[in-house]
């Protein structure tokens, strides 16, 4: 059974085509960052009318890549929400236009579900319950408890920003252009992580997080030492990136296995597009001796269609669907997103 899945929640136009929720036949991804970039981060107005001009083209490739035809399709399925709603409300729309004309059942995604279910994605691996995931995104950065599918449990997350958006903001700082993560991740690569010192984190819950001080100290270092100054390839600035991943993924780490110990949890996942994060999947990694560990493949951490497709074919296969009179949400949380 070929699932569709449209995603376009943020700045990726994205489909994907997805056989039996986990066999990937189509991937394609029409990236904006060139056109976001001169501004530094992504403008929603831009975005969505970036996603109506390139919507179409993508589903035509990802069919044409897939080798199948609009017959072929069993299943659509479109990111609801979280995001843009400008953003959201083409690739929605879109799915469910496509669903009354072919006459086929629809499901509306939860973006982070498909992040989830992105980890399933051309393997043979299905969940072992209790589940901890660990969701680290350029939106989100929560823990959630996942006692049975679909089943979540909101047990940490950010009281500021999420932790894309440290990368993401301090790279800016720095003078490094956007997107920040893969930039400061492919930068760290040649520095040393002891080199530079970060304060000390505080929360309110044990598993919460909060990266704003930690931007701060980018900012109040970068006034005293000029980071921003130096060429990209300095050793300095090598350094510097390798100091703040190395804070920024141990406050991710010790969170998710203080947690996992606490609640007597044996699987861990990570999901969202900072786990494409060399460091953080390596360190995650180091733990495969006490845990079982599900780590995306590179290519599914940043958004997808078909993470949206893997994910709505079993929201579907659990006797889901969302009605074609619903609307996009920008503001959701996957912890109210229960089985109906
Ligand atoms: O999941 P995603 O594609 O979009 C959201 O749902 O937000 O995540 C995008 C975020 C951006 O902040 C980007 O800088 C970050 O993921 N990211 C990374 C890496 N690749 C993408 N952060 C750190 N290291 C990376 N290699
Ligand atoms: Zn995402």
């Amino acid at each position: 059974m070929y699932t569709l899945g449209i995603e376009t929640s943020c700045d990726e136009t994205s489909v994907g085509i997805v056989e039996n929720g986990v066999k990937v036949k189509a991937h394609i991804i029409y990236s904006q960052i060139d056109k976001h970039k001169i501004y530094g981060g992504v403008v929603p107005e831009l975005a969505s009318r970036l996603h109506v001009t390139n919507v179409f083209p993508v589903l035509t490739e990802a069919l044409e890549i897939a080798g199948l035809t609009w017959k072929d399709i069993s299943l659509v399925t479109a990111t609801q929400g979280p995001g843009l709603l400008g953003a959201l409300s083409t690739g929605f729309m879109v799915g469910k236009t496509l669903a009354l004309a072919l006459q086929l059942p629809f499901v509306g995604v939860h973006h982070i579900e498909g992040h989830i279910y992105a980890n399933l994605l051309d393997t043979d691996n299905s969940f072992q319950y209790p589940l901890l995931a660990l969701i680290a995104s350029g939106g989100h950065t929560q823990l959630l408890l996942i006692n049975k599918e679909f089943h979540y449990e909101l047990i940490g997350n950010t009281i500021d920003d999420a932790i894309g958006e440290a990368f993401d903001k301090s790279a800016r700082t720095l003078g490094l252009g956007y997107p920040g993560g893969p930039i400061i991740d492919k930068l760290a690569q040649t520095g040393n992580r002891k080199t530079f010192a970060f304060p000390k984190v505080q929360t309110p819950g044990k598993y919460d997080f909060s990266f704003s001080g930690l931007k701060s100290a980018v900012l109040r270092m970068n006034q005293q030492l000029k980071f921003n100054e130096e060429p990209r390839g300095s050793q300095v600035m090598a350094d510097f990136c390798a100091s703040f991943q190395e804070k920024l993924v141990s406050e991710l780490t010790s969170k998710t296995f203080e947690a996992a110990q606490n609640y007597g949890i044996k699987n861990i996942l990570i999901a969202g597009g900072v786990s494409a994060n060399s460091f953080l999947r390596e360190e995650i990694s180091k733990m495969k001796n006490k845990y079982t560990i599900y780590l995306p493949e590179l290519k599914y951490c940043t958004d997808n269609g078909a993470m949206i497709a893997g994910a709505g074919y079993c929201r579907y296969k659990a006797g889901f669907a969302t009605a074609l009179d619903s609307s996009p949400v920008a503001t959701w949380s996957l912890a109210k997103y229960s089985p109906t």
